[in-house]
């Protein structure tokens, strides 16, 4: 398992290999807090402006600039206001923030109390993934040392600063990633997602206002405020700034955890090079899904030869998007057909069924996916699968019935030869063609 920087420095990844790294006093022998008492001399605009010129997007997947997202949060509301982390981390093929939450938790705490101080929080919630239960000790135990050292708590560091930390988690259900389905969850209710707007900005968690931001977006926020927003943002693109981290998993020599500067190039390289190339050396690249499971899969003829650039605007033009960088490799040996049976299953399972085209449209695709797998796939049914996701994709409540439409979508589109191999006609007349 490789945890390791390429093209740039390790800042995300800094702590990864340094011994006892996740305790307070490692984390300050190498520079930590110093942002939070730098940005306690700052004013709220002040590091507003530097998180906004760093051009820092949200890596929890839709990618939306944090710095415009703290300012919408309305500083004169009389109204309490909060910080939660999104460490639901439940994207399939995504698995950055668990080694930030483990190796790293006082990054975090520093990324949330400078976040605070800006907006005028004085409670923090970090709510984990019920499978991540084994690591809220760890943060717990950092929680608790920062606040023996009046980091966290009453008037930190002899200010009129206070926050509070608390960690919470959900009972391991995807849709709980979905920020105000946590929120819900948070509250102690069922984890449905609420209507937007208003955003959590607005009306967040108790219908106060609250910022909801993943791991890694508040993991990056002390490197900006240590070495400034435009120098951050220099790290990678004008409009994608920094370093991003990829959860590589698949056909490669050495999946891991790769943390590379924006714009990286190309993607090509990163596979076949950087991650060792395929994991079989006779078999060759199929596809890559780069941004976790609910984005379209690239094809490996839109990868080799293309220089596709590892950012947001160098993945969309690739056919993709960044997503929260779960970079799942794929050889020649997958049928793309049962891959993506899997992900319905995924996504009929995950559905929280509170709206109808997301409910039964998920149920239907799998039901599809199930015969064809039965060996009763029609030729018309490529056609019924398009079907069902338009009347998914964008009909839905929340963006999970979206991700499931384009996971679906982009397999049926870009990989026509796997399924035409399944859709006989008549299926192959093992009985099953008349399960719908
Ligand atoms: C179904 C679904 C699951 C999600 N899961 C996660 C998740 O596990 N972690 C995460 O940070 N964001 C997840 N998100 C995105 C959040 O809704 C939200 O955009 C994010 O936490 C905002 O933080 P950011 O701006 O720092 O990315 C999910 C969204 C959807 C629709
Ligand atoms: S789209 Fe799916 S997950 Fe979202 S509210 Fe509707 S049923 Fe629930």
């Amino acid at each position: 398992m490789e945890l390791k920087a390429i093209g740039c420095e390790p800042l995300q990844l800094k702590m990864m290999h340094i011994e006892n790294g996740h305790t307070l006093e490692v984390y300050q022998e190498h520079g930590g807090y110093e942002a939070l008492k730098k940005a306690m001399n700052m004013s709220s605009d002040e590091i507003i402006d530097e998180v906004k010129a760093s051009a820092l997007r949200g890596r929890g997947g839709a990618g939306f600039p944090t710095g415009m997202k703290w300012s919408f949060v309305p500083r004169d509301s009389p109204k309490p206001k909060y910080i939660v982390c999104n460490a639901d981390e439940s994207e399939p093929g995504t698995f950055k923030d668990r080694y930030l939450l483990e190796r790293d938790p006082h990054a975090l705490i520093e990324g949330m109390l400078i976040g605070a101080f800006a907006l005028g929080v004085e409670t923090c919630y970090i709510y984990y993934r019920g499978e991540y239960h084994y690591l809220i000790d760890v943060m717990d135990k950092a929680i608790e040392e920062a606040k023996a050292a009046n980091l966290v708590g009453e008037n930190i560091l002899g200010s009129d600063f206070t926050c509070h930390f608390y960690t919470h988690t959900g009972a391991g259900a995807y849709i709980c990633g979905e920020e105000t389905a946590l929120l819900s969850s948070l509250e102690g209710e069922r984890g449905h997602p609420r209507m937007k707007p208003p955003f959590p900005a607005v009306e967040g968690v108790y219908a106060c206002p609250t910022v909801v931001n993943n791991v890694e977006t508040l993991t990056a926020v002390p490197q900006i405020i240590n070495m400034g927003g435009e120098t951050w943002r220099d790290l990678g693109t004008e409009k994608s700034g920094g370093t991003k981290l990829w959860s590589v998993s698949g056909h490669v020599k050495k999946p891991g955890v790769y943390e590379l500067p924006m714009g990286y190039e190309d993607m090509e390289k990163f596979i076949l090079e950087d991650c060792g190339g395929m994991l079989r050396d006779d078999k060759k690249l199929k596809a890559c899904i780069p941004g976790g499971s609910s984005v379209y899969a690239m094809r490996a003829d839109q990868i080799i030869g293309k220089k596709v650039t590892l950012d947001y605007e160098g993945l969309v033009e690739g056919g993709s998007l960044v997503g929260s960088g779960g970079f799942i490799v794929i050889d020649e040996t997958v049928d793309m057909v049962d891959s993506t049976k899997n992900l319905t299953e995924f996504y009929k399972h995950e559905s929280c069924g509170w709206c109808t085209p997301c409910r039964e449209g998920t149920d239907w695709l799998t039901k599809i996916f199930n015969r064809i797998a039965d060996g009763g796939g029609r030729p018309e049914d490529a056609q019924l699968i398009l079907d069902l996701c338009d009347n998914i994709e964008g009909k839905s409540f929340c963006a999970l019935g979206d991700a499931a439409a384009w996971a679906i979508q982009g397999a049926v589109k870009r990989f026509p030869e796997d399924f035409k191999k399944h859709l006989l006609p008549n299926g192959n007349g093992n009985g099953n063609g008349n399960a719908l």
